[in-house]
């Protein structure tokens, strides 16, 4: 009882306190609070211009114009934009800061398609709680993040964003992101608000191509786009963000059923929701609303509270859109309210300020760096490892070549979304090994080939070091030779290739898969030196891994690692852990085969599945949820509770996974379902249920999963519903998605 009178003495205060604002605010003002712009600051004097200078962003403060700003990290600067807003503006409202804490802020981890390839929700909680405490240190309040896009097209550059295809996996993890940044209730101590984005369904644009159109069947859009929204929201979300594209016809942002019915209605969120950058006035760009007037009125009708802005915002006209009756001022009134509200559960008006000593203390704490380190350890995933070249063996080793200007390269080792973190503590695969591997072995690095360049005009370019510097004289063809001459020399060559961070992210889609630049010859040419070779991957999408896949004995998906990267690579390589993370996306072998799932439907002539291609088997080079270990596990004794059961019944399915091996790992066991017939054709297999254990050498464990309503029912097209349909399913448990152990039950209706 006590518990539930504090609440509710909070609620009555926070009403009565948000009631007396609002009723002396002028229509302006309130446009104001729904407001957020970008704060550029010396950033926006290399754009010439086009963005807003600093002091037109404080005006806009001291005027009450605006009542949140984005990407603002320093927290002496926080402090004085706050002062501006408390200070000059009418009613001291404070100020809500916002910014992209992806993937950490001082402490960087591995970019978030990584952290779901750990399959560990309880490690990227931990991760994300890190970026979180540093965030708040410096006084920013909330994230846009995690991205929750479903990515089934590696060609679109956002997927290194996500958690991969799968909807399940994907809701796991979006569930554990809004807990980690959050904490157990909005406004908990060293937490901030998370933000799921972009609802809904980004992920599916056109060609890969980024903010291109999407079209989504209905079925595909409860079943596969939606699941990782729900689960933020019950995870507590107290935010979402809209999606730039047309969704089906009609602009993401003024999409009254997305925003309204779906968010609102089924999913329950009650939350604010803010529209993605400039996406309200881009309802005009659409072709979609006729002026800025209009747009204001359709956004703010289709739910959206806050509108993010470059400049000149289109929540502006807001009190023109009240005036001409197209916007209710209860309307109004009822997004202020939100906004209003978060601030003061946030304890803004009693402590806006921020720390600026603390925040010194907490952006360097080691422990943060230690679980960066952790956290990458577990999200590499092994993709081959003939002859068990890995782990190398520290005492036969005298010299390693490490080859690839990825190798060294602090900024790409982080990723993108990265905008405060130290270059200089970001350790490299070369710094880590040559920390790990100390004076006993010669670490000799040689780039071979000059960064590939490349500016997609993106505006993520102007930030310093965002696009590699060309090497002054650079000797491409000595470098070259060299690069052969040195991993000739050695034990073992350690080639690091991928994509350079600006290469993947937002405006970043590519129409091919390829290694950009030199570094596929680069590699054929270290390995036909005959030293063994070992190929760590940085990326954040699939690569064409045909060639490696064929002559390189090892090959390592490290992704951008993040701060402590090159460490937890030596760590892995010399075997002090075992890789055991696995792939959240089916790896394909070729862009032609893009988009590429495991959870396919069969049709017509299933035999010829894999050969839909004349040109190229239509099998991927690498299945969803694929990853070794050095360690081997062995499955048995698959059983279920029961065989029979009624639609709307649980039972449990237990599995024993042994590590059969004399090498501790950790190893992913999979649940996968396949409804053999129904009122719908359903997918040849969906993960239902998965779980990262540790083994010790020849250790055993049971694990349990369950299987209820939960996991079998789905969206049906034809009864334009949700339904759990009698039926016979197979159950597969194993180690990736081609798990061969089944089993199967039936459900049928009570008579
Ligand atoms: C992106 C969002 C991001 C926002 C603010 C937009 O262009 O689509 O994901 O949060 O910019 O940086």
């Amino acid at each position: 009882m006590a518990d539930v009178r504090a609440i509710d003495e909070l609620d009555d205060a926070v009403w009565s306190r948000v009631d007396d604002l609002l009723g002396s605010m002028t229509l302006a003002e309130k446009a104001g609070q729904l407001t957020q712009l970008f704060y550029f600051g010396a950033l926006a004097e290399l754009a010439d211009g086009a963005l807003p200078s600093p002091a037109e962003v404080e005006a806009s403060l001291a005027a009450g114009t605006a009542g949140a700003l984005l990407f603002v990290s320093d927290p002496a600067r926080i402090n004085r934009l706050q002062r501006v807003a408390l200070d000059h503006g009418r009613h001291g409202i404070p100020l809500l800061f916002g910014f992209d804490v992806i993937h950490g802020l001082r402490t960087m981890l591995p970019v978030p398609i990584a952290m779901a390839a750990s399959w560990d929700p309880d490690t990227i909680q931990r991760a994300q709680a890190v970026a979180a405490r540093e965030a708040r240190a410096v006084g920013i309040h909330w994230t846009f993040a995690p991205m929750v896009d479903i990515a089934r097209d590696p060609r679109w550059g956002r997927i290194v964003e996500g958690a991969g295809e799968d909807p399940y996996l994907g809701a796991a993890v979006a569930a554990a992101q809004v807990r980690g940044f959050q904490g157990h209730a909005l406004g908990s101590p060293e937490h901030i608000v998370a933000g799921p984005k972009h609802f809904a369904g980004y992920g599916a644009a056109t060609g890969g191509r980024d903010y291109e159109e999407v079209n989504l069947s209905d079925a595909e859009f409860w079943n596969v786009y939606l699941p990782p929204f729900r689960a933020a929201i019950e995870a507590g979300a107290g935010n979402v963000m809209t999606a730039y594209m047309d969704f089906n016809g009609i602009p993401a942002t003024g999409n009254r059923w997305l925003l309204a019915d779906v968010l609102r209605g089924d999913l329950g969120f009650d939350g604010f929701l803010v529209s993605d950058a400039n996406a309200v006035q881009n309802l005009t760009t659409h072709g979609f609303a006729a002026d800025s007037v209009d747009a204001a009125a359709r956004a703010l009708a289709a739910g959206v509270d806050l509108e993010m802005a470059v400049a000149d915002p289109t929540y502006a006209h807001l009190p023109e859109a009240v005036a001409n009756g197209a916007v209710p001022e209860e309307d109004l009134d009822r997004c202020v309210r939100r906004i209003l509200e978060l601030k003061v559960r946030l304890g803004l008006f009693d402590d806006p300020y921020v720390d600026e000593d603390a925040a010194r203390t907490v952006l360097t704490d080691p422990a943060h760096r230690e679980i960066a380190r952790v956290t990458a350890q577990r999200s590499a995933v092994l993709l081959r490892n003939e002859g068990d070249l890995l782990p190398l063996d520290i005492e036969a080793l005298k010299s390693v070549a490490v080859v690839g200007p990825l190798a060294d390269s602090p900024r790409d080792t982080l990723g993108p979304w990265v905008f405060d973190a130290d270059l200089d503590e970001t350790v490299t695969v070369v710094d880590g090994l040559r920390a790990r591997l100390g004076d006993a072995v010669d670490v000799r690095y040689a780039p071979g080939i000059r960064p590939a360049q490349r500016s997609f005009g993106s505006i993520f370019d102007i930030w310093p070091g965002n696009v590699p510097a060309d090497p002054e004289n650079f000797a491409d063809h000595t470098e070259f030779a060299r690069a052969v001459e040195v991993a000739r020399d050695a034990n073992v060559a350690i080639v690091v290739l991928g994509e350079w961070q600006h290469m993947i992210g937002e405006m970043a889609s590519r129409s091919s898969l390829d290694f950009p630049g030199r570094q596929l010859e680069l590699l054929q040419a270290v390995v036909a030196t005959g030293t063994p070779v070992v190929l760590l991957v940085m990326n954040g999408r699939p690569l064409d891994l045909r060639w490696a896949a064929e002559h390189v004995p090892a090959i390592l998906d490290i992704w951008y690692p993040g701060s402590q990267g090159g460490t937890a690579i030596a760590d892995l390589l010399l075997g002090d852990v075992s890789p055991g993370g696995k792939l959240p996306f089916t790896w394909p072998r070729t862009v032609g085969q893009v988009p590429m799932i495991y959870s396919h439907t069969t049709s017509h002539d299933p035999a010829n599945q894999g050969q839909r291609y004349w040109d190229e088997a239509s099998t991927p080079l690498f299945p969803f949820g694929f990853g070794l270990s050095y360690a081997t596990f062995a499955y048995s004794d698959l059983a279920l509770d029961r065989d029979r059961l009624r639609v709307g019944e649980t039972l449990t399915v237990s599995v024993t996974v042994t590590n059969a091996s004399s090498a501790a790992g950790d190893e992913v066991v999979q649940l996968y379902v396949h409804q053999r017939y129904g009122t719908a054709s359903r997918p040849v297999r969906e993960l239902k249920g998965f779980r990262r254990v540790a083994l010790a050498p020849r250790e055993s464990q049971t694990i349990e999963f369950a299987l209820g309503p939960a996991e079998l029912r789905y969206w049906n097209a034809a009864a334009r519903d949700f339904v759990l349909d009698a039926a016979t399913f197979d159950v597969y448990v194993g180690g990736d998605s081609t798990a061969a152990l089944t089993s199967s039950f039936s459900t049928s209706h009570a008579r």
